[in-house]
Parts: C-alpha cells; structure tokens; sequence
C-alpha cells in the first residue's frame, strides 16, 4: 500500500485511516462521538471517523492541504494546532496522525490536543520519529548520515529541493522523550502504545531504549484524559 501513496492517494489514505479508527474503537465506542482531527489535511480521516459514526472536524493551518481533493471537506475548520478554537473539555477524542514531527514545538501541540478533551477522552497521537526507516521523509534514508547531507543529495538526485527542510517543517521527534513527556503529565493514562503499521505483537519494541528509535517507523499513543 505504501509503494502506492503517490500514484493512489485516495485508496492509501482510506485504507489507513480505517485503520486508526479500527485502533480506536478497540477503546471507545465511537457513534455520536467528537472528534478533533488536528492536522486533517483533506479529512481522510474524518471522513472515516464519520462512516463510524463520529462527528469528526478536520482542523487543518493550510488551506492547500485542506483543498488537496477539491473542496475542504465537510466541517473543516482553518485553524492552528497550537491554538485549537474548540473549548476546554469539549471533545471525546483528540486525533492527529502525523503531524507532531511537522510543529517546532510538539509539547505545545501534545498540551492543546489534551486541553480539548473531556476528562474520560481519548488522544490518538501518532507520528514519525526522527530515526524511524522513514524519518527524513522523501529525503529516507539518507537522513540517517545527517539532514543537509540527505537535502543535498535529494537536489542533486531529483533537480529540485525536498518538500521538507529540517528545523522548517520537519523536526526532529523521537520515541523515549515523546513517551516520557506523556507519562509525566498527571492528568492523562497511556492506554495503548505501539509502533504503528506493525503487527500487534511487536509492542514489545518500546520498551526496548535505543533499538526502538531505529527500528519503530511511526509511534502510535493512545491515552486517556483522567482528571
Ligand atoms: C503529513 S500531513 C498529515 C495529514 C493527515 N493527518 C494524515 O495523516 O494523512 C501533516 C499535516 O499537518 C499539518 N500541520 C502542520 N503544522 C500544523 C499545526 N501547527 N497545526 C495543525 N496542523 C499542522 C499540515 O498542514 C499537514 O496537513
């Protein structure tokens, strides 16, 4: 399915999105449920989130994103993660896919994604880590010999520069200090963690320092807010 994002987006994009919300019903019931999607883009998600039965609302910064397929899709809202215009305690599930390595400041984005929902709510955070397989993104994985070194060997390979510039729009995220940030905050519980797109079996990964940075393509939080 990967092979095939860029030549079939909307098949790629669909069929991950069920995906989550599959990850997330195993926690919650979802029909008549809130969802903040943060980071919507194009709202695959949400329109999954919706076939479940959820009011889903795409939160998207960048029109361009948000208009990919067309037309924004249906309640999307224009609006930075940072500084979500949703009151405190109002949604049942926080969801962003991806969108934590894109922000300078993922602590910032991790604290609004928390301060939206209700107590007894869920998050759904997933993202890339900086030394996942996949890390630099189109630049993978010569980010791995260090991040100017994979820009310039992307311009010279392909005549034109990446999409992503690191410290710009791709910042460097890892797993340990990403779980342990969750876990020290009082106000939430881990109740899944995992390296998404992997079987289930191997949650065996995270706890393993060092070899999970390198070997963990995308982390996948789900916590619950407690108080
Ligand atoms: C790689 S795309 C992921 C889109 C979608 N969530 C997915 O998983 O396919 C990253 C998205 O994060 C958005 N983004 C970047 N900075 C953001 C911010 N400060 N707040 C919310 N979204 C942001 C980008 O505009 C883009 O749509």
């Amino acid at each position: 399915m990967f092979r095939k994002e860029q030549t079939d987006p909307d098949q790629f994009y669909s069929a991950i999105a069920a995906d989550a919300v599959g990850q997330l019903a195993r926690h919650t019931e979802l029909a008549g449920r809130i969802v903040v999607d943060v980071g919507g883009g194009p709202g695959y998600f949400s329109a999954a989130f919706r076939a479940a039965g959820a009011h889903s609302y795409p939160f998207e910064p960048d029109y361009e994103e948000m208009a990919r397929r067309g037309e924004p899709p249906p309640g999307a809202v224009l609006a930075d993660g940072y500084w979500l215009p949703v009151a405190d305690a109002s949604a049942d599930i926080c969801f962003s896919s991806n969108v934590l390595e894109h922000v300078p400041d993922p602590a910032g984005l991790i604290a609004e994604m928390i301060r939206v929902i209700r107590p007894g709510g869920l998050i759904y955070l997933s993202f890339t880590n900086w030394y996942s397989p996949w890390g630099g993104h189109e630049m993978s994985p010569w980010h791995l010999l260090g991040a100017n070194f994979a820009a310039r060997r992307y311009l010279r390979k392909y005549g034109r520069p990446p999409k992503h510039t690191v410290g710009e729009n791709l910042y460097r995220v890892h797993v340990g200090p990403t779980l342990r940030l969750i876990r020290a905050r009082a106000d939430v519980e881990i109740v899944d963690q995992l390296p998404r797109y992997y079987p289930s079996w191997c949650r065996f990964i995270l706890r393993l320092p060092w070899l999970r940075e390198l070997v963990t393509w995308n982390l996948l939080v789900i916590a619950r807010r407690t108080t």
